[in-house]
């Protein structure tokens, strides 16, 4: 079967089409509540997780569909050495379609080669998490209607935080996007992420150490969390962490329309006091989070949804 290790996986078109279907999804939860009865979702999470994995599992139930899996490696037998692929081929003989998120780069790929089912990358390593993105795109359309023509803000982690990279290639590929790189010195965005934005001709990016300075361009800033799990050292992890903290006082600096979005889970990087102000989207994007995935989900599956007509040829 077809798998979703990278968005690059996908089309625009197809993008867009699961974006669609997301939204039809919201407005129709009725009639697609038994379209995945029968199927089976497994996920295989090495890594700790909350949204990901209860949303891709939501998704499934909400579909009408079941779920089995694993949260954390001690509980299956990977705790005795098994491989990656010998449990993906194990559970394939199980389940519909597989979501894996694993500490290492690369192995959601390992995984859907080995995979009779097809597979979904719910994050590896410092690398990709597609879902995410998935999730970000649907915010910033509902919000502005649109992906392109914006200044995106990206702010705090950006060496380790995979859903920026993933984030930053997907929209390159959309274009017309003005990029500013929020970050200190020692977390700045991987030159593999900088190639893109320079390969996008419609795309331009700057690199800055003060958020106060700029907010006030931004049409969306996304805020990361240090990835403290991704650092070799407890002391460069405690003296980066505060690096950003994003309050009512910086809020007041920036555009009325401006939308903060955040994959979550935040440490302290935003005030709880953020949270009343219509500009926070992040809760928004969790909520997109599960609508996607069941768009992605029934799609992967082949499964047609009551009532859906496709917005273009697309298809999945
Ligand atoms: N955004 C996200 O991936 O959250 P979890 O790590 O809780 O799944």
């Amino acid at each position: 079967g077809r798998s979703l290790v990278t968005l690059d996986d996908l089309s625009t078109g197809q993008i867009q089409e699961l974006l669609d279907k997301a939204h039809y999804i919201d407005g129709h939860r009725g009639e697609v509540a038994d379209s995945c009865k029968g199927r089976l979702l497994a996920t295989l999470f090495y890594e700790p997780s909350t949204r990901t994995r209860l949303s891709f599992e939501t998704a499934m139930l909400r579909l009408g569909g079941q779920v089995i899996g694993f949260a954390g490696a001690q509980q299956s037998s990977v705790s005795k050495g098994e491989s990656i692929s010998d449990t993906v081929k194990t559970v394939s003989n199980y389940a519909d379609i597989i979501a894996i998120r694993h500490p290492k780069e690369g192995a959601a790929l390992v995984a859907s080669r080995a995979a009779g089912v097809p597979v979904i990358n719910a994050g590896d390593g410092g690398h990709m998490h597609p879902t995410q993105t998935l999730a970000d795109l649907a915010t910033i359309t509902s919000r502005f209607g649109r992906l392109t023509g914006l200044t995106v803000g990206l702010c705090g982690d950006l060496t380790f935080g995979r859903t920026v990279h993933s984030l930053i290639e997907t929209l390159c590929r959309f274009g017309g996007v003005n990029f500013v790189l929020i970050s200190p010195e020692e977390l700045k965005t991987p030159q593999y992420v900088i190639d893109c934005i320079k390969e996008s001709p419609s795309c331009s990016y700057t690199e800055v150490k003060d958020l106060t300075q700029v907010i006030g361009d931004l049409d969306v800033l996304y805020m990361t969390r240090v990835q403290k799990e991704r650092f070799f050292n407890e002391d460069d992890y405690l003296r980066l962490r505060d690096s950003y903290i994003l309050d009512a006082g910086k809020l007041a600096l920036a555009k009325r329309t401006m939308a903060v979005l955040h994959p979550l889970p935040r440490v302290n990087e935003i005030a709880v006091e953020v949270d009343a102000d219509p500009r926070a989207a992040y809760f928004e994007q969790v909520r997109n989070g599960m609508l996607v995935r069941m768009a992605l989900e029934s799609s992967l599956l082949g499964v047609e949804l009551p009532g859906y007509e496709s917005v273009g040829a697309a298809g999945m």
